[in-house]
């Protein structure tokens, strides 16, 4: 209705090139879809009316025109989602959405509607019980490095410019315009699906945190959060022009088997600067270009960029912008390592942030327990490695054919895969090293002399490259190795009946780090001291003897691969 009367001919020109341009973005957008979108925008100039409904935005340089087609064909309750509206202008809307909460684990947030301005992430709502809402110490933290003292568990503690609520009216008062005068509200959307990523560096430049922490939960998050089988995308109300989650090519909900989540646009390390997410080998890079080639990453400067945006500039004489702005996040994931430490499954059970997040979505029906969740990402960085993972026979359903009772199949062929440390600091004792090698140099020949396909890699990772190292991983059906980060490469493994992750320990130690990440992708694990070991539910407890990082680890060669054997040969009680 603003525009209307303002429209010259030339303006009018320019729609038509402007909705030809989103035409043809959206032909472009929709070139290989499986599902086929049903948004078309109509060339001739008399359809185009200026209705709330369905807006496309179109900005040229010099013009801002808000146009509105009629077409009716798609709607947001409708089953099968398909590409909607292009961008989203809360610009005249009277009222700025709602922010809803679609999940939620301690550390793991995943909103509809969130906002952010001068450094302060908002959630609007006019609930003033807050009933919906996880407390806000479970969702964010001050973003801190993290030690272990008082004053810096206080000091990671939220505050009110981390998070807080804003009513409705609060909310129309500081960023809403008077749109009786044609004013704008200065609320400004990030287009499309956000990554929040709230930690320090502390954690994020190492390949395990990175990947199999970070990465690993935000998957089993978004991958559950989007999956029909949980209901939670659906029961989460959204006004219907917020459809930025449905509005994804790949999103594909029309059977259980070939399910994805919708991808994500961007990830915004909050607290951490360009160098501060990667990892002195570069595989934190690798992994995540390999797995998410189309992902936009922030860092904190642009993060500061986005705050200043937002406040009043006072530089210059005439300031424009005496009141302050907002950016709106349609759909973000917000995770936070301190807020995961205080729930109960990380900060009692694993130490494991990830664990919140899976132990959450298996709770809700959206991750299986066999890994099957995982698999887009393992075959992305297969795929992008070149490598030719043995076939495997596909995941068998349980009788009823459904998605929670998947069973894993038998591997194609058996491989032993051995991550030697001895050039590293932890390491074991040399002898024992050796002794290691030829019990199972004896193994694999032994099988080999019985006709089976047995291989064995010793391998060193820091001497391959990463191509190479994803090459062997992705076809081991063992990972054996002393307790250290090679062992993150278990992520990278296609889990089978058999497949197992054996990690060595100084006796008397422990930790979760692999060991729940393992059995988190469908993998047994098992925990040797010398010539014992340890399974789930019987791990020992968390511990750090002195000896853990010392370079003379012992291990007894032939008890470990009397285990392998064993294991791969259906002997172990399950
Ligand atoms: C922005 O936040 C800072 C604290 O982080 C505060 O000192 C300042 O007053 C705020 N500015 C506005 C315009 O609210
Ligand atoms: C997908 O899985 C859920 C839960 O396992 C089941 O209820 C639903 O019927 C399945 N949908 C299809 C299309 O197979
Ligand atoms: C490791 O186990 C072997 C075989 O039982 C034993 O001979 C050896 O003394 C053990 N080493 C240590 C350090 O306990």
């Amino acid at each position: 209705m603003f525009f209307r009367q303002n429209l010259t001919r030339r303006d009018a020109l320019l729609v038509m090139v402007g909705a030809s341009c989103v035409y043809l973005f959206l032909a472009a957008a929709s070139y290989g879809l499986q599902t086929t979108p049903t948004l078309t925008v109509e060339g001739p100039l008399t359809q185009i009316s200026l209705e709330r409904e369905r807006k496309i935005v179109t900005m040229l340089s010099t013009l801002t025109v808000t146009a509105t087609t009629t077409e009716t064909t798609t709607h947001l309750a409708s089953p099968t989602p398909t590409l909607q509206s292009t961008l989203i202008d809360l610009g005249l809307e009277p009222d700025i959405p709602e922010t809803s909460i679609v999940a939620h684990a301690p550390g793991w947030t995943l909103f509809r509607n969130l906002y952010m301005s001068n450094g302060t992430l908002f959630l609007l709502t006019s609930d003033s019980s807050l009933a919906d809402f996880p407390e806000i110490r479970m969702m964010t933290s001050t973003g801190l490095e993290a030690q272990n003292t008082p004053e810096n568990i206080a000091a990671r503690e939220p505050t009110k410019e981390n998070m807080d609520f804003i009513s409705p009216a609060d909310a129309r008062a500081r960023w809403g315009g008077d749109y009786t005068k044609g004013e704008r509200n200065r609320v400004w959307t990030v287009e499309g699906n956000t990554l929040l990523f709230n930690d320090p560096p502390q954690f994020l430049n190492h390949y395990y945190h990175f990947v199999a922490e970070l990465l690993l939960g935000t998957w089993a998050f978004i991958y559950g959060a989007f999956h029909p089988a949980t209901g939670l995308m659906s029961s989460s109300s959204s006004p219907p022009s917020i459809s930025a989650a449905f509005n994804q090519p790949s999103f594909n909900v029309q059977d259980n088997a070939t399910y994805q989540p919708p991808p994500f646009t961007r990830a915004i390390f909050i607290h951490s600067d360009t160098h501060g997410w990667r990892d002195s080998p570069g595989f934190n890079a690798y992994f995540l270009r390999a797995v998410f080639p189309a992902l936009t990453v922030e860092v904190q400067r642009d993060w500061e960029d986005r705050v200043m945006a937002t406040v009043p500039d006072k530089s210059g004489d005439r300031s424009t912008l005496t009141a302050d702005r907002a950016w709106h996040f349609p759909i973000a994931l917000l995770t936070d390592r301190s807020a995961a430490h205080r729930g109960v499954v990380c900060g009692s059970q694993t130490q494991r942030t990830a664990a919140e997040a899976w132990h959450y979505m298996v709770d809700n029906g959206g991750v299986d327990r066999v890994g099957a969740w995982w698999g887009n990402i393992r075959e992305a960085i297969w795929r992008f490695a070149s490598a030719t993972p043995i076939a495997q026979a596909p995941l068998k359903h349980a009788s009823d054919g459904k998605f929670m009772d998947l069973q894993l199949a038998d591997p194609g062929e058996t491989v032993i895969t051995y991550i030697s440390r001895q050039s590293s600091r932890r390491r074991l004792i040399q002898e024992d090293h050796e002794g290691l090698v030829t019990a199972l140099e004896e193994l694999v020949n032994r099988k080999r002399q019985e006709g089976k396909h047995w291989e064995l890699n010793i391998v060193q990772a820091e001497r391959m490259t990463k191509d190479e190292q994803v090459r062997v991983m992705s076809k081991s059906t063992i990972l054996l190795g002393v307790h250290g980060n090679g062992l993150t490469h278990l992520v990278l493994m296609q889990p089978t009946r058999v497949s197992a992750v054996v990690e060595i320990f100084f006796p008397g130690g422990f930790a979760h780090d692999y060991e729940w990440t393992s059995r988190a992708l469908g993998m047994r694990h098992f925990s040797v001291w010398n010539d014992t070991y340890f399974t789930h539910p019987n791990e020992p407890r968390v511990d750090y003897p002195e000896g853990f990082q010392g370079i003379s680890i012992p291990v007894y060669g032939p008890a470990v691969a009397k285990l392998v054997e064993d294991q791969l040969e259906h002997k172990l009680p399950s």
